[in-house]
Order: structure tokens, then C-alpha cells, then sequence
């Protein structure tokens, strides 16, 4: 088995997608994460901690919830674990977030 054999072969960018961040229009590869797509666009932070401090996506893998944002209203979304999609309004996170949304 070579070690090739062991990972998927990478999604097919045949398409861009269009979401908003922060109410921004941005324009991204079909088949990225949300993470990819965002740090594609801008290299910056997606959130901040508490205290005000940036973080941005670390691990792309669900680990270390560097990547949190808030998609269609919903907070706290790891954007390392889900496909950018058409028309996806994200928003970054400032502070903490509650675990539920209320809206
Ligand atoms: S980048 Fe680490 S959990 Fe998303």
C-alpha cells in the first residue's frame, strides 16, 4: 500500500461558490471547507476569545475550535468540518458565544 492510497484525492474545484463574510460578498472554490475559503480570502482572524485575542483555523480537523464562526445564524460552527456553500452568510465571532442559539 503506498502511502498516496491512504488519503482521498482532493475535492474537484470545478465551480466557485458565492457566501458572504461579515456581509461581504466572497467568492470561493467549490468543495472547500468554510476554513479554507475564508483563510483563502483573507489570511484573518475568523474570531476572537473573550479577552479580545484573534485565533483564526489551526488544525483543519475538528480539534482545536480555532475556527468558530457563526453560519445563517447559527453560532459556533466549526468551519474546519463543513463545504463552503452558495449563498452561506457567515459572520465572525467576537467573544464568547452561548452554546445555544437563540434566534
Ligand atoms: S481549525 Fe481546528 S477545529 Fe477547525
Amino acid at each position: 500500500m503506498s502511502i498516496a492510497s491512504r488519503f482521498l484525492p482532493p475535492p474537484k474545484a470545478d465551480g466557485t461558490v458565492c457566501f458572504t463574510l461579515d456581509g461581504e460578498p466572497v467568492m470561493a472554490r467549490d468543495g472547500d471547507t468554510l476554513a479554507v475559503a475564508i483563510l483563502a480570502h483573507t489570511g484573518a482572524a475568523t474570531r476572537t476569545t473573550a479577552s479580545g485575542s484573534p485565533r483564526a483555523p489551526y488544525c483543519m480537523m475538528g480539534v482545536c475550535f480555532e475556527c468558530l464562526v457563526e453560519v445563517d445564524g447559527r453560532p459556533n460552527v466549526q468551519a474546519c468540518l463543513i463545504p463552503v456553500r452558495e449563498g452561506m452568510a457567515v459572520r465572525r465571532q467576537d467573544g464568547l458565544r452561548g452554546l445555544r442559539h437563540d434566534g
